[in-house]
């Protein structure tokens, strides 16, 4: 007997999300045999395209290497594009003529997963004509995808966030964790602050649409970013198992205060001409499918508490936005001065800890070292760790004088204290007179207009960050 046959189905195979994700990702199962033998995808949207087409969409994306290029084909022959309405039940029989093609092919029941790279406006519909029409045949099983954002709990739902397939943020559990370096000092008493960035230098990428309706706090900010804070603030789990994990972040949930209106800043991306990508060469209201008078925030930035004994003090800053200057996420945890320093005033810099997620995976750790020569004078130099090839170096960078200079100013406890100005200068004027925008340069003033905060918050399908309000 044949291995039993599984259909992967992607509704929306024409979009963003198919292109970048979905579809490189099941090639990448696919080459490393981590999917079932008998295996099937079928690409389902309501425009007009051929594989040859979906298979231009995301070539680039699926980095195939060249020894690898049988292997590629062999993985296209195994999928097949379907056109169809997500309001008509008629097109889903098509989805459910493919099925029982195969049943028949292999005298088997197909089980069947289908992922809705969808928005959530068609969600009901779809799953509804999946019910009357492409259901399972009993022995087999039909399983349901679907994408952020959707509205609240169910059981029987598994909800994931793919940020948490990524190497680096599945990384934070192991240094925490896996080290003893770590574990003594990962608290009030030792660390000053932790921020949390994410950058993207396209726009909506042609997602204004769905974006709008959204914003960047529900798009990455309560999930991404939410669940790389949780990871860095949540007491050792009694295992590695899923739900011990989850039990612990929902303690640091629960040890978050509501952010204050002050305590955040939004904006929203303006025209860059020397940008890459179409879109964010127009400013976020250029762009078609966003209203003129739009305040959905493409940017935002939020100072979070977690108030229990590990924690208080501490600011978690967290910052993310479209249509900035550069493609960066990262964590950078910035430990306390030196007690009792014996150097020269200024000459010591807070070792501070960053681990890069995208682009290039790495983990570097900034600390004081000897300068080489005569004296004991001091220099900064960063210990580096790059997971993804197993190689350990240490550089010593002689870092300009400008840098340091200007490092000596990024002092987040004066983030605490000082109100945030509605009048966003960049990220230089959260606080007064300090410009950061070369240290931990999360986006340029230029790039960004604000936006009233006031105006955002009673929009609440967009400012919902559940700890917000
Ligand atoms: C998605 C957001 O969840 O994450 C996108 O909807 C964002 O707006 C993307 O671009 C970022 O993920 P990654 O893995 O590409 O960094």
């Amino acid at each position: 007997q044949q291995d039993p046959p599984y259909v992967f189905v992607i509704f929306g195979a024409s979009g963003d999300l198919a292109r970048k994700k979905i579809y490189p990702t099941l090639w990448w199962l696919y080459r490393d045999d981590l999917l079932p033998k008998n295996v099937h995808f079928v690409g389902y949207a309501r425009s007009d395209l051929t594989m040859e087409k979906i298979r231009d969409s995301f070539e680039k994306n699926a980095k195939v290497r060249d020894n690898e290029k049988d292997k590629f084909e062999a993985f296209l022959k195994q999928n097949t594009y379907i056109q169809g309405s997500y309001d008509k039940v008629e097109s889903f029989k098509k989805l459910q003529e493919f099925n029982d093609d195969l049943q028949k092919r292999t005298k088997q029941p197909v089980n069947r997963l289908y992922y809705l790279a969808l928005p959530p406006s068609v969600f009901a519909e779809v799953t509804q004509h999946l019910k009357e029409a492409c259901m399972d045949y009993g022995d087999s099983w039909t399983r349901i995808i679907i994408e952020k954002p959707f509205g609240t709990d169910k059981d029987q739902i598994y909800r994931i966030d793919h940020y948490l397939g990524k190497e680096m943020v599945q990384n934070l559990m192991t240094l925490r964790f896996g080290n003893r370096l770590f574990g003594p000092s990962w608290n009030r008493d030792h660390i000053a602050s932790v921020v949390i960035t994410f950058k993207e230098d396209f726009g909506t990428a042609g997602r204004a649409g769905y974006f709008d309706t959204s914003g960047i706090i529900r798009d990455v900010m309560q999930n991404h970013l939410m669940q790389v804070l949780t990871l860095l603030a949540m007491e050792k789990p009694v295992s590695l198992n899923a739900e011990d994990i989850r039990d612990e972040k929902v303690k640091v949930l629960k040890s978050m205060p509501p952010v204050e209106l002050k305590d955040v800043i939004v904006g929203q991306y303006v025209a860059n001409p020397d940008s890459a990508h179409p879109e964010a060469k127009a400013g976020y209201l250029d762009d078609k499918d966003v209203p003129n008078d739009s305040v959905t925030p493409t940017y935002c930035m939020a100072v979070l508490k977690v108030n229990n004994e590990r924690w208080d003090g501490v600011p978690f800053i967290m910052k993310c936005g479209k249509g900035l200057d550069e493609k960066k996420s990262e964590v950078r945890i910035q430990f306390r001065e030196v007690p009792g320093d014996i150097y020269a005033p200024g000459e010591l810099k807070r070792t501070e800890l960053v681990i890069r997620v995208a682009p290039n995976e790495a983990v570097y750790l900034k600390l004081m070292t000897k300068k080489p020569g005569m004296d004991f004078g001091v220099e900064e130099s960063e210990l580096w760790i790059y997971p993804t090839i197993v190689a350990i170096m240490v550089s010593v960078y002689l870092m300009h004088m400008s840098v340091y200079s200007l490092k000596s100013l990024w002092d987040l406890k004066s983030i605490l204290s000082v109100p945030m100005s509605l009048n966003m200068h960049g990220f230089g004027g959260v606080i007064p007179g300090v410009d950061h925008t070369n240290l931990d340069p999360s986006g340029r003033s230029d790039l960004l207009r604000t936006i009233d905060k006031a105006k955002v918050h009673k929009n609440p399908s967009i400012f919902d960050l559940a700890i917000m309000y």
